[in-house]
């Protein structure tokens, strides 16, 4: 028992950022009667199930063996254990059942004109060309063998733990794709749905339950291009059971239609990826504005963020980069204009950990170059773009400030010294933030730091990395 509190304390981490949002009265209670339906029906149909299994059944997964122990936290949570053992599996609905989203539901609340970046195609085809190769465009997916980034192919999809007998492979069967857990023998498939993470450091995989959505155990660490343990989960365990809030989509989806707190949704209403409309507001007026007025040259319904004083440009890029404050109302609600404390709660002194660790905002602020300048975030990044990694290129927007011959390396290094400002003053470091278990040990995905300064560490690395 004493691992499942601990298990249940590493999931709290997720809480911090959760929303508190409180339905208004008449449609709470209906929503509380459908899910209370919902709940019933699957237990019924847990109780008739039992005995009846026929091992293609898509719905359902192969009989539990009968000297397992399934149990049920008062509420919610299904564990299935086998005596004497430590591990366990913890499911958000009936051990035997394979989940699926709840279908043709209507949203509950009232899009405020998110319309997706694909909406913006027809007239702004080049910006939003390239605008499809970036982080924020592709930072969430419907699951396919496109999205995610791990391998489906025998030999590589294939996760082992600690223990001989727990491990996972990742299947593709009857168009959907599914964690396969094994677990002493059993098998328990549990569905892939959603993809977060463009793959830069990794990816996490969520599944519906209904209009429920959960964190699945397994996630993607590109790195090692290998399959992990989710960030926080301890190894050997399947853990199903981690709700995934509001707060979390508001960072990696454009909208979603929220239910009920903490973690039910519209599952048709989600806009995946994080479109423009993130930074200039919802497009749907824009639109239809412009498709019935076509020869109008000059934009209408719109923001556009560098007619705004430098503070609330920061703003924009603050409901996401500036750690995981929490939400003071519903999510969502941020537009172009709004200042950062209309919205959310001054973010915590020290970050909670993992990806999310490196604020970009706060680690800004020490630094000298924004301090005595007007800078802005677009002052080195092309929110249009995919510049990633592209050291050279950031190197000429230091120099937009610098000259190299401020830079006491610029003897030693002459003309090299532009191709790279970046690993010597915004080193990108392993942080001790930011760790995921395999079962292999411990893996730390590097972030980089936007505190720009003189760092004789980095700059050791550097030079050498340079003498090989
Ligand atoms: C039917 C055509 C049309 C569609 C669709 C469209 N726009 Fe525009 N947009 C325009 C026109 C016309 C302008 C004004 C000329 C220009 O700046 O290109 C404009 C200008 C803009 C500007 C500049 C605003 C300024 O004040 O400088 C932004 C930002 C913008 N659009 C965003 C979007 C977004 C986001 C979408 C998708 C949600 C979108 N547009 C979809 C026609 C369209
Ligand atoms: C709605 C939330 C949100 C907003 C608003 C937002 N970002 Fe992001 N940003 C993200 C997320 C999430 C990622 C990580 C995406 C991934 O890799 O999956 C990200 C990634 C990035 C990256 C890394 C890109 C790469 O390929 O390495 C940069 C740079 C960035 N954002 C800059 C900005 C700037 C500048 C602004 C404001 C103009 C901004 N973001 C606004 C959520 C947001
Ligand atoms: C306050 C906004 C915020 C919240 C809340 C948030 N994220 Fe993120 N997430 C980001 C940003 C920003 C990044 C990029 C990290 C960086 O470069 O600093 C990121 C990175 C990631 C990555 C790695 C992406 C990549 O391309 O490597 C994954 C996976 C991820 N988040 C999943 C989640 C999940 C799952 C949740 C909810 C359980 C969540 N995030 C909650 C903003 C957020
Ligand atoms: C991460 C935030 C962010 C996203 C996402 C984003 N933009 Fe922008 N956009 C900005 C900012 C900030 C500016 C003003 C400064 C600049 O141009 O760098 C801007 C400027 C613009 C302009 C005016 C450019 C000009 O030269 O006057 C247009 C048009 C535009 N964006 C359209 C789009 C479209 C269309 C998309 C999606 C395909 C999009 N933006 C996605 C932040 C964003
Ligand atoms: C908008 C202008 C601007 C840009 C862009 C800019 N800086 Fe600066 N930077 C300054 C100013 C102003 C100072 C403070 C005066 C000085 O030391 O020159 C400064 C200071 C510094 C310092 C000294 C820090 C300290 O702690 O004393 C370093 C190192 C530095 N910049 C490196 C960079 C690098 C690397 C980049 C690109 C990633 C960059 N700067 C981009 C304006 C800028
Ligand atoms: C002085 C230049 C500069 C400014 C200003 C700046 N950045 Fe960056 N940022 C960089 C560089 C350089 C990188 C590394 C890019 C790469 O290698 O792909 C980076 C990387 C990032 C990443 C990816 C993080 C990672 O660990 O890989 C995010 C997210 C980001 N910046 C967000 C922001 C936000 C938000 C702001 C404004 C609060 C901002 N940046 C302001 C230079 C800057
Ligand atoms: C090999 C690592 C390295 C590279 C590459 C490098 N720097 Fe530096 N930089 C340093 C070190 C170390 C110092 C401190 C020099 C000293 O005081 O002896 C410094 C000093 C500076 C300073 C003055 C800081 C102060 O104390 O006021 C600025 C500004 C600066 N660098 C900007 C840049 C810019 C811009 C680039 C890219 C064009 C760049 N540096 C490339 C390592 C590097």
């Amino acid at each position: 028992m004493k691992k499942r509190n601990s298990l249940l304390i590493g999931l709290s981490v997720f809480v911090v950022g959760c929303l508190i949002y409180v339905n208004s009265g008449n449609q709470a209670e209906r929503e509380a009667a459908r899910l209370l339906k919902k709940a019933e029906q699957a237990e019924s149909s847990l109780l008739e199930d039992q005995g009846d299994h026929s091992a293609h059944d898509p719905s359902h997964n192969a009989p539990i063996p009968e000297d397992f122990v399934v149990s049920r936290e008062p509420g919610r949570l299904w564990f299935v254990e086998k005596p004497g053992t430590e591990q366990e599996v913890s499911l958000p609905y009936p051990p035997q059942e394979i989940p699926s989203p709840a279908k043709e539901l209507a949203s509950i609340g009232k899009n405020p004109g998110f319309v997706g970046a694909d909406a913006c195609q027809e007239c702004h085809e080049s910006r939003h060309a390239s605008f499809t190769h970036t982080a924020h465009y592709r930072t969430s997916a419907r699951a396919s063998r496109a999205s995610i980034a791990g391998s489906f192919e025998d030999g590589k999809n294939e996760m082992k733990t600690g223990s001989p007998f727990v491990s996972f492979k990742m299947i593709e069967r009857d168009a959907r794709l599914f964690q396969s857990v094994s677990f002493y023998g059993w098998q328990c498939d549990v569905p892939m749905d959603i993809v977060t993470g463009s793959s830069k450091l990794g990816q996490s995989y969520l599944f519906w339950h209904d209009d429920a959505l959960f964190q699945t155990s397994v996630s993607y660490v590109t790195s090692v291009d290998d399959w992990t343990n989710s960030p926080g989960y301890p190894d050997g365990y399947a853990t199903y059971s981690r709700p995934v809030t509001a707060r979390c989509l508001e960072c990696h989806t454009t909208w979603a239609d929220v239910r009920e707190a903490p973690n039910h949704f519209t599952p048709e209403s989600v806009i995946y990826g994080i479109s423009c409309e993130r930074c200039h507001g919802p497009g749907q007026q824009h639109v239809q504005y412009h498709q019935a007025n076509p020869s109008e040259k000059t934009s209408r319904f719109i923001a556009q963020p560098a007619s705004l004083p430098r503070q609330r440009q920061l703003d924009i890029c603050g409901q996401c980069h500036f750690g995981i404050p929490k939400l003071k109302d519903e999510p969502y609600q941020f537009r172009p204009g709004d200042q950062l404390s209309d919205h959310y709660e001054p973010p915590p002194a020290k970050p909670a950990g993992g990806v999310h660790s490196s604020n970009q905002l706060t680690r800004l602020l020490e630094s000298p170059c924004f301090n005595q300048t007007e800078m802005t975030c677009t002052d080195c990044h092309n929110p249009h773009q995919s510049e990633r990694g592209n050291r050279k290129l950031f190197s000429e927007r230091c120099l937009k400030c610098h000259q190299p011959t401020d830079c006491g390396m610029e003897p030693t290094l002459g003309a090299r010294l532009a191709d790279n400002c970046i690993d010597c003053h915004m080193p990108a470091g392993a942080s001790e933030n930011m760790s995921v278990d395999t079962s292999e040990g411990t893996v730390f995905p590097p972030l980089r730091d936007h505190h720009i300064r003189v760092d004789r560490d980095a700059t050791r690395v550097y030079l050498e990395s340079l003498a090989q």
